[in-house]
């Protein structure tokens, strides 16, 4: 080994400790600084030395920004599912049954049933190769991609003892903090909330790009081992065993020998669940030797070695009393029963969501139906059904949707496919207008210090009725306001004067374009430079820029066709707000590059990579990771890897090194 590649080796192997000692142990021994340091370090000397290239290295885990299509792959053992029981009669049927059918001593193992999106990795020599989904569980998609970003999950196991192949299975999850901090920030987004973190974790698996599911941080925890030549006959061992390999074994897992210990365990934990930092939904209870599960076997759908006992959902009945119908901010209109208040999992309920319509055909509610609500693992509280026998003999009217805007009257209507009704009338409808200034003031957007509650105030006492409305506000329309005070007022002025100096693509994203979000924003921006050039383009001009499709420049189009939306921008404009692109950004923008698409590989001494990345960016052209039939050049630097070379040279692909590009893009 050459000195190079001992440095390579031996920070990868740091590294990696330092993921383990923070993500699967908590104990971090260095600072986060010191670690991006280092991580920093192996990627330069990974880049200029590609002939070293390891997909088990750390440096694998921050996700590449290819995007791709999942392949379908075949599991070696399907997954199945476990049985399920609700109550400590079912658990003592199956522990009977178990006993009779074994007719020897056995254990069983009692672990808490997490509730994500399950997992199969296969490892081979101790390295990380494959993570499928259950999918239907004979067939998954390979996700390994994403997986590998999950930083508790090893990509090179501990010690030297596993088996040359083997899989495990586990759980991904997502913590309640970074689930409640997900939802937060779409809510800001104006993107729609995940129910529970168990679609939010397997909602981020299916992510076409790694590096979104990096940002999300997604935990794993692991239960079952399979293969060949496994290190013991018993379940217990062999996830001790993980356990030391690397993987995140729970320590809550318990051996039981009598009934009484299991029914303690599923007490216990039924309590103490709440206390977790990620969701549970029941326990699961295993025999303990794999000997007794071959004796005990499958059945078609699950194995009669194991079961699950799930967690009641705190369920109460109250009396549904009436429906109301509320529109959000993108017109779309939410049913949400009225309910008489009940004590539920510590709380007072007396709303519970409906969904949409079909949910409420689906129920056949009826007003005054005894119902029950339950809160699972979702943030509101829902209505499972009605109580058939004791609904009153005077039925009530059936709950029927409704056919016309409750703020507006204006006829709804149910896109093709989609379950949710809409409001269509964007500019007058009152829910829709606010909505749409509550977004225009957002930190991301003009960042204007008022929230909601004072949108709703101004528009209540028609003061405003659009963005443009802010900018005319006086400080006697303020004071005349209940509660407020001089010094309110002030810092609501202030912070609209100092909002006219926000740059032309914050101002772009904040008129709440739909489908131009911060990125498109930027984008549109940087192409037409100006507010007044935007307004003109065409849809040919729209599409040509890199990354607008058909939906985005049909939705910029249809923007500046409303009159109304032409005169709230000349207002914006009278006002003095930022809407063209500013002079340094613009400067140095140049469109030399514009159609080329650039690759950039090996180390160089001019620029460091990332600056010329953002180089080919100002000047028009597209940076891409990996060489391809697209490719016009590839900017060469030293120690290119042999691979890519050959590839160029059969794809006819030019290569230009540093002082090549630099020559192309000089003023
Ligand atoms: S064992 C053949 N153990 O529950 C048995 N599963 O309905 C394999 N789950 O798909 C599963 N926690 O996603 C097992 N401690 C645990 C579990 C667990 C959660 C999930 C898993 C599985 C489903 C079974």
């Amino acid at each position: 080994m050459n000195e190079i590649e001992q440095r390579i080796t031996q920070l990868r192997e740091e590294l990696e400790q330092h993921n383990y000692n923070y993500y699967v142990l908590s104990a971090p021994t260095i600072s986060d600084r010191e670690f991006d340091e280092q991580m920093k370090a192996l990627q330069e000397l990974e880049a200029a030395h590609p002939e070293y290239a390891d997909p088990a290295s750390p440096t694998q885990r921050v996700g590449s920004d290819l995007t791709k299509e999942f392949k379908q792959v075949e599991h070696i053992y399907p997954m199945l599912s476990l049985s399920n029981t609700y109550s400590t009669e079912e658990v003592q049927d199956f522990y009977d049954r178990t006993s009779r059918a074994l007719n020897e001593p056995f254990e069983i193992v009692a672990e808490l049933k997490y509730d994500g999106t399950s997992i199969s990795l296969i490892y081979e020599h101790g390295r990380l190769v494959r993570a499928v989904t259950r999918g239907d569980g004979t067939r998954g998609d390979e996700v390994t991609a994403n997986i590998k970003t999950i930083r508790s999950i090893p990509l090179k196991l501990r010690g030297n003892d596993y088996p040359e192949r083997f899989e495990i299975r586990g759980e991904v999850l997502l913590p309640w903090p970074e689930f409640d901090r997900i939802n937060k920030e779409r809510e800001e987004q104006e993107e729609p909330l995940f129910a529970n973190p168990r679609n939010a974790a397997s909602g981020t698996l299916k992510q076409q790009n790694p590096q979104i599911v990096a940002s999300r941080k997604l935990d794993a925890y692991f239960y079952y081992l399979l293969g060949e030549d496994l290190p013991s006959e018993e379940h217990y061992t062999n996830l001790e065993k993980a356990r030391a390999w690397g993987f995140k074994v729970p320590d809550v897992i318990r051996r039981c020998t009598t009934l009484d210990e299991v029914v303690a365990y599923i007490n216990n934990w039924d309590v103490r669940r709440k206390e977790l930092p990620v969701a549970t939904d029941g326990i699961v209870l295993k025999v303990n030797s794999l000997r007794q599960q071959r004796n005990l076997g499958f059945t078609a759908k699950s194995p009669r070695w194991a079961i699950a006992y799930k967690f009641q959902a705190e369920r109460a009945e109250t009396r549904l009393n009436s429906v109301s119908f509320q529109v959000g901010r993108t017109g779309a209109v939410t049913p949400v029963a009225n309910l008489e208040p009940v004590l539920l999992a510590g709380t007072i309920v007396k709303r519970a969501s409906l969904h949409n319509a079909d949910i409420i055909r689906k129920l056949d509610l009826h007003y005054g139906d005894p119902v029950y609500v339950e809160k699972g693992g979702e943030i509101i509280p829902k209505i499972v059904g009605v109580n058939l026998e004791a609904r009153s003999f005077m039925l009530g009217d059936a709950v029927q949707f409704i056919h016309a805007c409750p703020e507006c009257n204006t006829p709804l209507v149910r896109p093709e496919g989609e379950a949710a009704h809409y409001c269509p009338n964007e500019t007058g409808c009152p829910p829709q207008i606010k909505g749409r200034i509550e977004h225009f003031v957002t930190r991301r957007a003009m960042n204007i210090n008022i929230g909601p509650e004072t949108v709703d105030a101004l528009y209540d006492a028609g003061l405003i009725r659009n963005a443009a409305d802010l900018y005319i506000l006086q400080m006697t329309d303020l004071l005349a306001l209940d509660r407020w005070a001089e010094k309110s007022a002030r810092n609501l002025l202030e912070s609209l004067r100092q909002s006219r100096q926000v740059p032309f693509e914050r101002v772009l994203f904040a008129l709440g374009i739909r489908f131009v979000g911060e990125t498109v924003a930027k984008k549109l921006a940087l192409a037409f430079t100006s507010m007044e050039r935007l307004q003109q383009a065409t849809y040919e001009e729209l599409i040509e820029v890199d990354e607008i499709g058909d939906r985005i420049a049909r939705s910029v189009l249809a923007y500046f066709a409303d009159e109304a939306n032409l005169n709230i921008v000349r207002r914006l404009n009278e006002e003095g707000l930022q809407l063209s692109i500013a002079e340094d950004l613009l400067a140095g923008q140049s469109d030399k590059l514009k159609g080329l698409t650039i690759v950039i590989s090996g180390t160089f001494t001019k620029h460091s990579r990332d600056e010329y990345k953002a180089m080919i960016d100002q000047h028009g052209g597209k940076n891409s990771g990996s060489v391809s039939g697209k490719t016009d050049y590839i900017l060469a630097g030293e120690n290119m890897g042999p691979a890519k070379l050959e590839k160029a040279a059969k794809l006819g692909v030019k290569i230009l090194n540093e002082e090549d590009f630099l020559k192309m893009i000089e003023q």
